[in-house]
């Protein structure tokens, strides 16, 4: 990935799209060398299709229940990404599962952003599953997407403390705020080649 020119970059959500806000912000202010060409949305009424149009980016919905089967519904996914030209893929909030057909084709240019500190509590629920542990931490993780479900390696980590009487969604809400740091910034590093998932593959294999 060079540094010293705009990579084309999608957006995938499903929801609310602090995540594609946060992003957005930083593309414009220059701190991501990348230019969001898509946000594509798999709900089409999710509220992140209007934000995404408030925003003046393109926005594109392939709604998955029109599509039996999971690998024509990601051919479809692809076939979006194909005709905007798009070269990496940021995960924010999709909340699909994607098959090895779209993971192969964006294979070390696919970013997904996951609420807990992997490899802790993959798959949902997190932020309730770490409050029945009696964790004192929680966070997020910004990860590389492997064919295994929220098992790349990480990019970035951020924790946060669990407080007293924390519910799931107010911790929700705290480790949000830490992820709109770390989305960002960890785009930034992968785009600019500082980061990539051969780099850490090859320093997990030396470990
Ligand atoms: C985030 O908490 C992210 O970690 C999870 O889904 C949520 C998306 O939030 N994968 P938003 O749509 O970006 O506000």
């Amino acid at each position: 990935m060079q540094a010293d020119r705009l990579t084309r970059l999608a957006v995938l959500a499903s929801g609310r799209g602090s995540n594609l806000r946060a992003i957005a912000q930083a593309c414009a202010a220059g701190q991501i060398p990348a230019r969001i060409v898509l946000v594509l949305c798999n709900v089409p009424d999710a509220p992140v299709v209007d934000l995404a149009t408030s925003l003046g980016l393109p926005v594109r919905c392939v709604d998955h229940r029109k599509f039996p089967e999971r690998e024509a519904f990601d051919t479809a996914l692809l076939a979006e990404l194909r005709d905007t030209d798009t070269e990496f893929v940021a995960l924010a909030g999709f909340m699909r599962i994607l098959s090895p057909i779209f993971i192969r084709e964006y294979y070390g240019c696919l970013l997904n952003i996951h609420p807990s500190l992997l490899p802790k509590y993959k798959g949902l629920h997190t932020h309730q599953r770490a409050l029945d542990a009696g964790d004192e931490v929680a966070g997020a993780t910004v990860h590389y997407v492997v064919e295994d479900l929220d098992a790349g390696p990480s990019v970035i980590q951020a924790s946060v403390k669990i407080r007293r009487g924390d519910t799931a969604a107010v911790l929700a809400q705290r480790v949000q705020q830490v992820e709109h740091e770390i989305y960002p910034e960890a785009l930034r590093l992968c785009l600019s080649g500082q980061v990539s998932l051969d780099g850490l593959l090859s320093q997990e294999r030396t470990r």
